[in-house]
Protein backbone atom coordinates (compact mmCIF):
# COMPACT_ATOMS: atom_id res chain seq x y z
CA UNK A 1 0.00 0.00 0.00
CA UNK A 2 0.92 3.48 -0.66
CA UNK A 3 -0.37 6.56 0.69
CA UNK A 4 -1.78 8.88 -2.07
CA UNK A 5 -0.03 11.94 -2.91
CA UNK A 6 2.43 13.62 -1.06
CA UNK A 7 0.36 16.50 0.34
CA UNK A 8 0.12 17.53 3.72
CA UNK A 9 -2.73 15.49 5.48
CA UNK A 10 -4.65 13.97 7.78
CA UNK A 11 -4.77 10.46 8.10
CA UNK A 12 -8.25 9.08 8.90
CA UNK A 13 -7.53 5.04 10.14
CA UNK A 14 -11.04 3.64 9.16
CA UNK A 15 -12.36 0.86 11.70
CA UNK A 16 -15.32 0.59 10.26
CA UNK A 17 -17.61 2.92 11.36
CA UNK A 18 -20.91 4.32 9.22
CA UNK A 19 -19.37 7.63 9.87
CA UNK A 20 -16.25 7.73 8.65
CA UNK A 21 -17.16 9.04 5.05
CA UNK A 22 -18.57 11.85 7.42
CA UNK A 23 -14.81 12.85 8.83
CA UNK A 24 -13.26 12.60 5.11
CA UNK A 25 -16.12 15.37 4.32
CA UNK A 26 -15.66 17.92 7.22
CA UNK A 27 -11.58 17.58 6.37
CA UNK A 28 -12.54 18.62 3.00
CA UNK A 29 -15.16 20.98 3.63
CA UNK A 30 -12.50 22.82 5.89
CA UNK A 31 -10.19 22.59 2.80
CA UNK A 32 -7.73 20.08 4.14
CA UNK A 33 -6.67 17.43 1.95
CA UNK A 34 -7.19 13.86 4.43
CA UNK A 35 -6.63 10.36 3.51
CA UNK A 36 -8.92 7.14 4.41
CA UNK A 37 -6.80 3.75 5.25
CA UNK A 38 -8.68 0.47 6.20
CA UNK A 39 -6.74 -0.03 10.16
CA UNK A 40 -6.04 -3.81 8.13
CA UNK A 41 -3.99 -2.02 5.91
CA UNK A 42 -1.76 0.71 7.24
CA UNK A 43 1.41 -0.09 9.00
CA UNK A 44 3.66 2.10 11.09
CA UNK A 45 6.21 2.06 7.88
CA UNK A 46 3.71 4.36 6.04
CA UNK A 47 3.84 7.18 7.82
CA UNK A 48 5.45 9.90 7.24
CA UNK A 49 5.99 13.26 7.48
CA UNK A 50 3.35 14.43 5.40
CA UNK A 51 0.85 13.23 8.12
CA UNK A 52 0.20 16.12 10.02
CA UNK A 53 -2.67 14.37 12.03
CA UNK A 54 -4.11 10.68 12.76
CA UNK A 55 -7.82 9.97 13.39
CA UNK A 56 -9.46 6.74 14.71
CA UNK A 57 -12.58 5.85 13.22
CA UNK A 58 -15.48 4.76 15.26
CA UNK A 59 -16.35 0.88 14.37
CA UNK A 60 -18.19 -1.91 15.38
CA UNK A 61 -16.19 -3.88 17.18
CA UNK A 62 -15.04 -3.91 20.89
CA UNK A 63 -11.37 -3.24 22.09
CA UNK A 64 -10.63 -6.77 22.94
CA UNK A 65 -11.39 -8.08 19.61
CA UNK A 66 -8.77 -5.98 17.99
CA UNK A 67 -5.81 -8.39 17.09
CA UNK A 68 -2.40 -7.26 17.27
CA UNK A 69 -2.19 -8.73 13.59
CA UNK A 70 -5.12 -6.67 12.29
CA UNK A 71 -3.66 -3.33 13.49
CA UNK A 72 -0.24 -2.07 13.90
CA UNK A 73 -0.65 -0.14 16.99
CA UNK A 74 3.30 1.59 16.71
CA UNK A 75 1.61 4.11 14.60
CA UNK A 76 0.23 5.53 18.01
CA UNK A 77 3.48 5.89 19.45
CA UNK A 78 5.17 8.15 16.54
CA UNK A 79 4.24 11.18 17.88
CA UNK A 80 2.22 12.70 15.63
CA UNK A 81 -1.32 14.33 17.12
CA UNK A 82 -3.89 11.61 17.23
CA UNK A 83 -7.95 12.22 17.83
CA UNK A 84 -9.92 9.13 18.72
CA UNK A 85 -13.17 9.07 17.94
CA UNK A 86 -15.98 6.34 19.67
CA UNK A 87 -13.95 3.49 19.12
CA UNK A 88 -11.33 5.20 18.30
CA UNK A 89 -11.07 6.62 21.57
CA UNK A 90 -11.10 3.77 23.06
CA UNK A 91 -8.79 2.03 21.87
CA UNK A 92 -6.15 4.86 22.25
CA UNK A 93 -7.08 4.64 25.82
CA UNK A 94 -6.56 1.11 26.54
CA UNK A 95 -2.98 1.46 24.03
CA UNK A 96 -2.02 3.60 26.90
CA UNK A 97 -2.82 1.51 29.96
CA UNK A 98 -6.51 2.78 30.41
CA UNK A 99 -9.49 0.49 30.46
CA UNK A 100 -12.70 0.16 28.54
CA UNK A 101 -15.51 -1.87 29.35
CA UNK A 102 -19.65 -2.51 28.55
CA UNK A 103 -21.53 0.51 29.33
CA UNK A 104 -24.20 0.53 32.18
CA UNK A 105 -26.63 2.83 30.49
CA UNK A 106 -25.99 2.42 26.26
CA UNK A 107 -26.13 5.88 24.20
CA UNK A 108 -27.41 6.32 21.15
CA UNK A 109 -28.83 9.50 19.72
CA UNK A 110 -28.75 12.81 21.59
CA UNK A 111 -26.76 13.57 24.65
CA UNK A 112 -26.01 16.69 26.45
CA UNK A 113 -22.58 16.98 27.91
CA UNK A 114 -20.63 18.81 30.37
CA UNK A 115 -17.17 20.89 30.47
CA UNK A 116 -15.02 19.75 32.88
CA UNK A 117 -11.63 21.30 31.87
CA UNK A 118 -10.30 23.87 29.34
CA UNK A 119 -8.75 22.95 25.94
CA UNK A 120 -7.80 24.35 22.58
CA UNK A 121 -9.63 21.08 21.03
CA UNK A 122 -12.99 22.82 22.70
CA UNK A 123 -12.37 26.49 22.07
CA UNK A 124 -15.61 27.56 21.00
CA UNK A 125 -17.51 24.62 21.24
CA UNK A 126 -19.43 24.64 24.27
CA UNK A 127 -21.87 27.51 24.73
CA UNK A 128 -22.52 29.92 27.23
CA UNK A 129 -23.68 27.41 29.90
CA UNK A 130 -20.67 24.66 29.24
CA UNK A 131 -22.87 22.69 27.98
CA UNK A 132 -23.52 20.90 24.53
CA UNK A 133 -25.76 18.36 22.75
CA UNK A 134 -23.37 15.90 20.71
CA UNK A 135 -24.72 12.52 19.09
CA UNK A 136 -23.61 9.05 20.75
CA UNK A 137 -23.52 6.11 19.20
CA UNK A 138 -21.88 3.41 21.85
CA UNK A 139 -22.59 0.45 23.97
CA UNK A 140 -18.82 -0.01 25.29
CA UNK A 141 -16.91 2.94 26.92
CA UNK A 142 -13.63 4.02 28.60
CA UNK A 143 -13.78 3.05 32.86
CA UNK A 144 -10.51 4.16 33.77
CA UNK A 145 -8.38 6.52 31.99
CA UNK A 146 -4.85 6.13 31.86
CA UNK A 147 -2.19 7.87 33.08
CA UNK A 148 -1.83 11.95 32.64
CA UNK A 149 -4.71 11.86 30.74
CA UNK A 150 -7.40 14.66 31.72
CA UNK A 151 -11.40 15.12 31.42
CA UNK A 152 -12.21 17.78 29.06
CA UNK A 153 -16.67 17.02 29.49
CA UNK A 154 -18.61 14.32 30.84
CA UNK A 155 -21.96 12.91 29.73
CA UNK A 156 -24.41 12.00 32.34
CA UNK A 157 -23.29 8.29 31.41
CA UNK A 158 -19.86 9.08 30.01
CA UNK A 159 -17.46 10.62 32.36
CA UNK A 160 -14.96 10.18 30.23
CA UNK A 161 -17.09 11.89 27.17
CA UNK A 162 -14.11 14.30 26.24
CA UNK A 163 -10.64 13.56 27.07
CA UNK A 164 -6.47 14.75 26.43
CA UNK A 165 -3.13 13.77 27.05
CA UNK A 166 -2.16 17.33 26.50
CA UNK A 167 1.86 16.65 26.27
CA UNK A 168 1.49 13.99 23.62
CA UNK A 169 -1.40 15.32 21.81
CA UNK A 170 -3.79 12.60 22.43
CA UNK A 171 -7.44 13.50 22.05
CA UNK A 172 -10.57 10.95 22.74
CA UNK A 173 -13.98 11.86 22.04
CA UNK A 174 -16.85 9.30 22.62
CA UNK A 175 -19.86 10.85 20.71
CA UNK A 176 -19.03 11.70 16.91
CA UNK A 177 -18.27 15.44 16.07
CA UNK A 178 -18.58 14.68 12.43
CA UNK A 179 -22.24 13.80 12.27
CA UNK A 180 -24.66 17.30 11.75
CA UNK A 181 -26.37 16.56 15.17
CA UNK A 182 -23.64 17.17 16.75
CA UNK A 183 -23.84 21.23 17.53
CA UNK A 184 -20.18 22.67 16.50
CA UNK A 185 -18.87 19.28 15.72
CA UNK A 186 -17.22 20.71 12.49
CA UNK A 187 -15.62 23.20 15.19
CA UNK A 188 -14.37 20.67 17.09
CA UNK A 189 -12.80 18.60 14.25
CA UNK A 190 -11.46 22.07 12.38
CA UNK A 191 -9.87 22.92 16.14
CA UNK A 192 -8.02 19.43 15.85
CA UNK A 193 -6.80 20.07 12.36
CA UNK A 194 -5.82 23.43 12.14
CA UNK A 195 -4.97 24.05 16.37
CA UNK A 196 -3.32 21.08 17.74
CA UNK A 197 -2.01 19.55 13.97
CA UNK A 198 -1.20 23.02 12.76
CA UNK A 199 -1.92 21.57 9.21
CA UNK A 200 -2.52 24.20 6.52
CA UNK A 201 -5.42 24.79 4.01
CA UNK A 202 -4.44 22.85 0.96
CA UNK A 203 -7.53 21.44 -0.98
CA UNK A 204 -10.60 22.56 -3.12
CA UNK A 205 -12.94 20.74 -5.00
CA UNK A 206 -10.29 21.78 -7.98
CA UNK A 207 -8.25 19.03 -6.09
CA UNK A 208 -10.79 17.03 -5.86
CA UNK A 209 -11.61 16.80 -9.66
CA UNK A 210 -7.76 15.86 -10.22
CA UNK A 211 -7.58 13.44 -7.90
CA UNK A 212 -10.94 11.53 -8.99
CA UNK A 213 -9.61 11.54 -12.71
CA UNK A 214 -6.25 10.25 -11.56
CA UNK A 215 -8.16 7.90 -9.42
CA UNK A 216 -10.20 7.07 -12.11
CA UNK A 217 -7.38 6.47 -14.85
CA UNK A 218 -5.85 3.89 -12.20
CA UNK A 219 -8.70 1.94 -11.82
CA UNK A 220 -9.40 1.34 -14.93
CA UNK A 221 -5.61 1.07 -17.29
CA UNK A 222 -6.50 1.10 -20.70
CA UNK A 223 -9.68 -0.44 -20.82
CA UNK A 224 -13.02 0.15 -22.24
CA UNK A 225 -16.00 1.36 -19.93
CA UNK A 226 -19.89 1.53 -20.27
CA UNK A 227 -21.76 4.48 -18.57
CA UNK A 228 -25.89 4.61 -18.92
CA UNK A 229 -25.85 7.99 -19.32
CA UNK A 230 -29.83 9.07 -18.23
CA UNK A 231 -29.08 13.37 -18.08
CA UNK A 232 -29.93 13.81 -14.75
CA UNK A 233 -26.97 15.11 -12.52
CA UNK A 234 -25.22 12.23 -11.63
CA UNK A 235 -24.82 10.28 -14.55
CA UNK A 236 -23.79 13.21 -16.44
CA UNK A 237 -21.16 13.98 -13.89
CA UNK A 238 -20.04 10.45 -13.80
CA UNK A 239 -19.80 10.61 -17.57
CA UNK A 240 -17.64 14.00 -17.91
CA UNK A 241 -15.69 12.88 -15.12
CA UNK A 242 -14.85 9.68 -16.88
CA UNK A 243 -14.66 11.56 -20.24
CA UNK A 244 -11.43 13.81 -18.75
CA UNK A 245 -10.22 10.67 -17.81
CA UNK A 246 -10.28 7.99 -20.44
CA UNK A 247 -11.82 9.37 -23.85
CA UNK A 248 -12.91 7.56 -26.15
CA UNK A 249 -12.57 4.57 -24.60
CA UNK A 250 -15.83 5.93 -22.57
CA UNK A 251 -18.75 4.77 -24.26
CA UNK A 252 -21.99 6.34 -22.95
CA UNK A 253 -24.99 4.51 -23.94
CA UNK A 254 -28.11 6.95 -23.77
CA UNK A 255 -31.39 5.37 -24.10
CA UNK A 256 -34.69 7.66 -24.96
CA UNK A 257 -37.67 6.21 -23.54
CA UNK A 258 -40.10 8.28 -25.50
CA UNK A 259 -40.65 8.89 -21.43
CA UNK A 260 -38.55 11.73 -21.02
CA UNK A 261 -39.32 15.36 -20.49
CA UNK A 262 -39.98 17.60 -23.28
CA UNK A 263 -36.75 18.09 -25.97
CA UNK A 264 -34.72 16.22 -23.42
CA UNK A 265 -33.10 13.82 -25.41
CA UNK A 266 -32.03 16.65 -27.93
CA UNK A 267 -30.59 18.24 -25.40
CA UNK A 268 -29.04 15.75 -24.05
CA UNK A 269 -26.80 14.73 -27.58
CA UNK A 270 -26.69 18.53 -28.42
CA UNK A 271 -24.46 18.79 -24.89
CA UNK A 272 -22.95 15.47 -24.97
CA UNK A 273 -22.33 14.23 -28.10
CA UNK A 274 -21.56 17.80 -29.75
CA UNK A 275 -20.52 20.16 -27.43
CA UNK A 276 -18.42 18.05 -24.85
CA UNK A 277 -17.40 15.08 -27.52
CA UNK A 278 -18.39 12.43 -25.47
CA UNK A 279 -18.55 8.81 -27.48
CA UNK A 280 -22.46 8.75 -27.14
CA UNK A 281 -24.32 5.86 -28.55
CA UNK A 282 -28.45 7.08 -29.11
CA UNK A 283 -30.68 4.56 -28.53
CA UNK A 284 -34.25 5.73 -29.65
CA UNK A 285 -36.61 2.94 -28.37
CA UNK A 286 -39.92 5.01 -27.58
CA UNK A 287 -41.46 2.66 -30.09
CA UNK A 288 -40.86 -0.47 -27.99
CA UNK A 289 -41.82 1.19 -24.40
CA UNK A 290 -44.65 2.37 -25.73
CA UNK A 291 -45.53 -1.50 -27.31
CA UNK A 292 -44.74 -3.22 -23.90
CA UNK A 293 -46.33 -0.41 -22.14
CA UNK A 294 -49.56 -1.01 -24.18
CA UNK A 295 -52.97 -1.34 -21.49
CA UNK A 296 -50.65 -1.46 -18.45
CA UNK A 297 -51.66 0.36 -15.67
CA UNK A 298 -50.11 -0.95 -12.84
CA UNK A 299 -48.07 1.21 -11.17
CA UNK A 300 -45.24 -1.57 -9.99
CA UNK A 301 -45.90 -3.23 -13.57
CA UNK A 302 -44.92 -0.78 -15.23
CA UNK A 303 -42.16 -0.07 -13.66
CA UNK A 304 -40.97 -3.40 -13.91
CA UNK A 305 -41.33 -3.27 -17.10
CA UNK A 306 -38.95 0.03 -18.11
CA UNK A 307 -36.77 -1.29 -16.02
CA UNK A 308 -36.07 -5.18 -17.56
CA UNK A 309 -36.92 -3.56 -21.15
CA UNK A 310 -33.69 -0.48 -20.09
CA UNK A 311 -31.24 -3.26 -18.89
CA UNK A 312 -32.81 -5.53 -22.31
CA UNK A 313 -31.39 -2.24 -24.60
CA UNK A 314 -28.60 -1.53 -22.34
CA UNK A 315 -27.31 -5.22 -22.51
CA UNK A 316 -27.73 -5.13 -26.43
CA UNK A 317 -25.62 -2.20 -27.05
CA UNK A 318 -22.73 -2.77 -24.58
CA UNK A 319 -22.14 -6.50 -26.15
CA UNK A 320 -21.46 -4.63 -29.52
CA UNK A 321 -18.62 -2.80 -28.35
CA UNK A 322 -16.00 -5.65 -27.41
CA UNK A 323 -14.24 -6.23 -24.65
CA UNK A 324 -15.64 -3.67 -21.98
CA UNK A 325 -14.26 -4.53 -18.91
CA UNK A 326 -16.34 -1.85 -16.89
CA UNK A 327 -19.34 -0.28 -16.08
CA UNK A 328 -19.47 3.42 -14.61
CA UNK A 329 -22.45 4.62 -12.04
CA UNK A 330 -23.40 7.66 -10.78
CA UNK A 331 -23.19 5.77 -6.89
CA UNK A 332 -23.63 8.53 -3.90
CA UNK A 333 -22.65 8.49 -0.93
CA UNK A 334 -26.13 8.06 0.73
CA UNK A 335 -27.04 5.58 -1.44
CA UNK A 336 -23.71 3.72 0.24
CA UNK A 337 -25.16 4.43 3.39
CA UNK A 338 -28.64 3.17 3.04
CA UNK A 339 -27.47 0.19 1.41
CA UNK A 340 -25.61 -0.70 4.66
CA UNK A 341 -28.34 -1.03 6.93
CA UNK A 342 -27.41 0.53 10.84
CA UNK A 343 -29.51 -1.99 12.31
CA UNK A 344 -29.32 -4.62 10.23
CA UNK A 345 -33.22 -4.17 9.59
CA UNK A 346 -35.07 -4.32 6.07
CA UNK A 347 -36.92 -1.82 5.29
CA UNK A 348 -39.65 -2.05 4.05
CA UNK A 349 -40.32 -1.77 0.19
CA UNK A 350 -42.33 1.39 -1.40
CA UNK A 351 -41.36 1.12 -4.78
CA UNK A 352 -39.02 -0.38 -7.06
CA UNK A 353 -36.72 1.83 -7.95
CA UNK A 354 -35.23 1.23 -10.75
CA UNK A 355 -31.51 2.17 -11.79
CA UNK A 356 -28.71 -0.37 -13.55
CA UNK A 357 -27.61 -1.80 -10.26
CA UNK A 358 -28.66 -4.91 -11.61
CA UNK A 359 -26.16 -5.13 -14.60
CA UNK A 360 -22.91 -6.30 -13.49
CA UNK A 361 -23.68 -9.50 -12.19
CA UNK A 362 -25.24 -10.23 -15.14
CA UNK A 363 -22.44 -8.63 -17.40
CA UNK A 364 -19.71 -9.84 -15.53
CA UNK A 365 -18.40 -6.06 -15.29
CA UNK A 366 -16.42 -4.00 -12.86
CA UNK A 367 -17.61 -0.90 -11.51
CA UNK A 368 -16.77 2.11 -11.33
CA UNK A 369 -18.16 4.38 -9.11
CA UNK A 370 -16.25 7.68 -9.14
CA UNK A 371 -18.62 9.67 -7.26
CA UNK A 372 -19.67 7.31 -4.29
CA UNK A 373 -17.61 9.07 -1.27
CA UNK A 374 -19.36 12.63 -2.25
CA UNK A 375 -22.77 14.07 -1.41
CA UNK A 376 -24.90 15.66 -3.86
CA UNK A 377 -23.84 19.48 -3.35
CA UNK A 378 -20.25 18.00 -3.80
CA UNK A 379 -20.88 16.74 -7.04
CA UNK A 380 -22.82 19.76 -8.14
CA UNK A 381 -19.72 21.48 -7.67
CA UNK A 382 -17.23 18.90 -9.32
CA UNK A 383 -19.66 19.36 -12.23
CA UNK A 384 -19.50 23.13 -12.55
CA UNK A 385 -15.44 21.93 -12.70
CA UNK A 386 -15.97 19.45 -15.05
CA UNK A 387 -17.51 22.63 -17.53
CA UNK A 388 -21.11 21.17 -17.51
CA UNK A 389 -23.92 24.24 -17.40
CA UNK A 390 -25.57 25.23 -14.38
CA UNK A 391 -28.65 24.54 -16.35
CA UNK A 392 -27.43 20.50 -15.86
CA UNK A 393 -26.34 20.81 -12.74
CA UNK A 394 -29.22 22.40 -11.06
CA UNK A 395 -31.65 20.15 -12.76
CA UNK A 396 -34.45 19.00 -10.89
CA UNK A 397 -34.41 14.57 -9.78
CA UNK A 398 -36.36 13.05 -12.41
CA UNK A 399 -37.17 9.39 -11.70
CA UNK A 400 -35.74 6.64 -14.47
CA UNK A 401 -39.39 5.11 -14.79
CA UNK A 402 -40.11 8.55 -16.27
CA UNK A 403 -43.34 10.06 -17.55
CA UNK A 404 -44.88 6.35 -17.43
CA UNK A 405 -45.02 7.01 -13.59
CA UNK A 406 -46.65 10.80 -13.68
CA UNK A 407 -49.16 9.37 -15.78
CA UNK A 408 -51.78 7.04 -13.42
CA UNK A 409 -53.05 4.49 -15.93
CA UNK A 410 -53.10 3.19 -18.90
CA UNK A 411 -49.91 4.70 -21.14
CA UNK A 412 -50.56 6.29 -24.68
CA UNK A 413 -48.87 8.58 -27.27
CA UNK A 414 -51.55 11.09 -27.13
CA UNK A 415 -50.99 11.52 -23.11
CA UNK A 416 -47.46 11.61 -23.34
CA UNK A 417 -47.86 14.19 -25.60
CA UNK A 418 -49.86 16.27 -23.18
CA UNK A 419 -47.99 15.76 -20.33
CA UNK A 420 -44.99 16.44 -21.67
CA UNK A 421 -46.34 20.21 -22.77
CA UNK A 422 -47.82 20.78 -20.04
CA UNK A 423 -44.59 20.13 -17.71
CA UNK A 424 -42.71 22.20 -19.90
CA UNK A 425 -45.21 25.27 -19.60
CA UNK A 426 -44.60 24.05 -15.78
CA UNK A 427 -40.88 24.21 -15.30
CA UNK A 428 -40.59 27.18 -17.87
CA UNK A 429 -42.96 29.54 -15.65
CA UNK A 430 -40.48 28.23 -12.68
CA UNK A 431 -37.80 29.42 -14.51
CA UNK A 432 -39.05 32.63 -15.34
CA UNK A 433 -40.31 33.36 -12.42
CA UNK A 434 -36.75 32.42 -10.21
CA UNK A 435 -38.28 29.81 -8.21
CA UNK A 436 -36.91 26.51 -10.44
CA UNK A 437 -33.79 26.49 -8.18
CA UNK A 438 -35.92 27.54 -4.97
CA UNK A 439 -37.83 23.73 -5.25
CA UNK A 440 -36.35 20.74 -4.84
CA UNK A 441 -38.46 19.07 -7.14
CA UNK A 442 -41.51 19.95 -9.53
CA UNK A 443 -43.38 18.30 -12.80
CA UNK A 444 -46.89 18.23 -13.92
CA UNK A 445 -48.88 14.80 -13.75
CA UNK A 446 -51.62 13.58 -16.09
CA UNK A 447 -54.65 12.12 -14.34
CA UNK A 448 -56.40 9.17 -15.83
CA UNK A 449 -60.09 11.71 -15.36
CA UNK A 450 -62.15 13.54 -17.34
CA UNK A 451 -63.96 16.48 -16.12
CA UNK A 452 -66.02 19.17 -17.99
CA UNK A 453 -65.65 22.58 -18.43
CA UNK A 454 -66.80 25.28 -21.16
CA UNK A 455 -64.67 27.08 -23.07
CA UNK A 456 -65.82 29.61 -25.46
CA UNK A 457 -69.96 29.07 -25.66
CA UNK A 458 -68.63 24.95 -25.79
CA UNK A 459 -68.69 22.29 -23.26
CA UNK A 460 -64.94 20.58 -22.91
CA UNK A 461 -64.90 16.91 -21.41
CA UNK A 462 -60.69 16.49 -20.51
CA UNK A 463 -57.66 15.01 -18.50
CA UNK A 464 -57.21 16.65 -15.50
CA UNK A 465 -53.30 18.34 -15.12
CA UNK A 466 -51.82 18.00 -11.26
CA UNK A 467 -49.13 20.22 -10.35
CA UNK A 468 -46.54 18.81 -7.49
CA UNK A 469 -43.87 21.24 -6.24
CA UNK A 470 -41.54 20.10 -3.11
CA UNK A 471 -38.91 21.26 -0.97
CA UNK A 472 -36.93 18.63 0.56
CA UNK A 473 -33.25 17.93 1.59
CA UNK A 474 -32.76 14.30 0.29
CA UNK A 475 -36.17 13.62 -0.99
CA UNK A 476 -36.72 11.25 2.16
CA UNK A 477 -39.00 13.65 3.47
CA UNK A 478 -40.75 16.88 2.05
CA UNK A 479 -43.03 19.25 1.83
CA UNK A 480 -45.29 21.04 -1.00
CA UNK A 481 -44.05 24.66 -2.08
CA UNK A 482 -46.19 27.71 -1.57
CA UNK A 483 -46.77 29.83 -4.29
CA UNK A 484 -48.55 32.52 -4.70
CA UNK A 485 -52.32 33.10 -5.92
CA UNK A 486 -51.15 34.87 -8.99
CA UNK A 487 -48.24 32.55 -9.82
CA UNK A 488 -50.52 29.08 -9.79
CA UNK A 489 -53.90 31.56 -11.61
CA UNK A 490 -51.17 32.00 -14.10
CA UNK A 491 -49.99 28.79 -14.84
CA UNK A 492 -53.65 27.08 -14.67
CA UNK A 493 -54.21 29.40 -17.35
CA UNK A 494 -51.57 29.07 -19.66
CA UNK A 495 -51.98 25.28 -19.22
CA UNK A 496 -55.36 25.59 -20.06
CA UNK A 497 -55.46 27.66 -22.66
CA UNK A 498 -52.62 26.18 -24.58
CA UNK A 499 -52.91 22.38 -24.45
CA UNK A 500 -55.57 20.58 -25.93
CA UNK A 501 -56.58 17.45 -23.95
CA UNK A 502 -56.86 19.33 -20.45
CA UNK A 503 -59.33 21.59 -19.08
CA UNK A 504 -58.81 21.83 -15.31
CA UNK A 505 -55.62 22.09 -13.46
CA UNK A 506 -55.09 21.22 -9.56
CA UNK A 507 -52.04 21.73 -6.67
CA UNK A 508 -51.03 18.82 -4.86
CA UNK A 509 -50.55 20.24 -1.06
CA UNK A 510 -49.63 16.96 0.56
CA UNK A 511 -46.24 16.16 2.12
CA UNK A 512 -44.12 13.32 2.09
CA UNK A 513 -45.30 11.16 4.39
CA UNK A 514 -48.27 10.78 3.83
CA UNK A 515 -47.81 11.07 0.01
CA UNK A 516 -44.82 10.17 -2.11
CA UNK A 517 -43.66 12.75 -4.29
CA UNK A 518 -44.06 11.35 -7.48
CA UNK A 519 -47.79 9.53 -7.97
CA UNK A 520 -46.62 5.81 -8.44
P1 LIG B 1 -40.86 9.03 -4.11
O1 LIG B 1 -41.93 9.03 -5.13
O2 LIG B 1 -40.41 7.63 -3.72
O3 LIG B 1 -39.59 9.71 -4.80
O4 LIG B 1 -41.20 9.88 -2.91
C1 LIG B 1 -38.42 10.09 -4.12
C2 LIG B 1 -37.42 10.58 -5.15
O5 LIG B 1 -36.99 9.48 -5.96
C3 LIG B 1 -37.28 9.72 -7.32
N1 LIG B 1 -37.69 8.44 -7.89
C4 LIG B 1 -36.90 7.67 -8.67
N2 LIG B 1 -35.65 7.85 -9.11
N3 LIG B 1 -35.75 5.81 -10.25
C5 LIG B 1 -35.09 6.92 -9.92
O6 LIG B 1 -33.95 7.08 -10.37
C6 LIG B 1 -37.01 5.55 -9.84
O7 LIG B 1 -37.59 4.52 -10.14
C7 LIG B 1 -37.61 6.53 -9.01
N4 LIG B 1 -38.84 6.61 -8.42
C8 LIG B 1 -38.86 7.81 -7.74
C9 LIG B 1 -38.39 10.75 -7.32
O8 LIG B 1 -38.42 11.49 -8.54
C10 LIG B 1 -38.01 11.59 -6.12
O9 LIG B 1 -36.99 12.52 -6.45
Amino acid sequence: MSLDTNLDKILIIDFGSQFTQLIARRIRELGVFSELVSHKKITSNHINNNIKGIILSGGPLNVYQLSQKTFDKRIINLGIPILGICFGHQILSKFNGGKVKQSKHREFGLAKIYKKNNSILVKNFFNKKKTNLVWMSHADQVSKLPKNFNVIASSQNSKFAVVENRSKKFYGVQFHPEVTHTKNGKKFISNFIFLICRIKKNWSSKDQKKKLIKDVKKQVGGNKVICALSGGVDSSVVAQLLNKAIGKKLYCIFVNTGLLRKNEEKQVVETFKKRLKINLIYVNAEKLFIKRLNNISDPEKKRKIIGNLFIEIFERYAKKIKNVKFLAQGTLYPDLIESKSVTGSHTSKIKSHHNVGGLPKKMKLKLVEPLKFLFKDEVRKLGLELNLSKEIISRHPFPGPGLAIRMPGIITKEKINILKDADHYFIQALKKNNLYNKIWQAYAALLPVKTVGVMGDNRTYEYLCLLRAITSEDGMTADFFEFKKSFLQMISNKIVNSIRGINRVVYDVTSKPPSTIELE
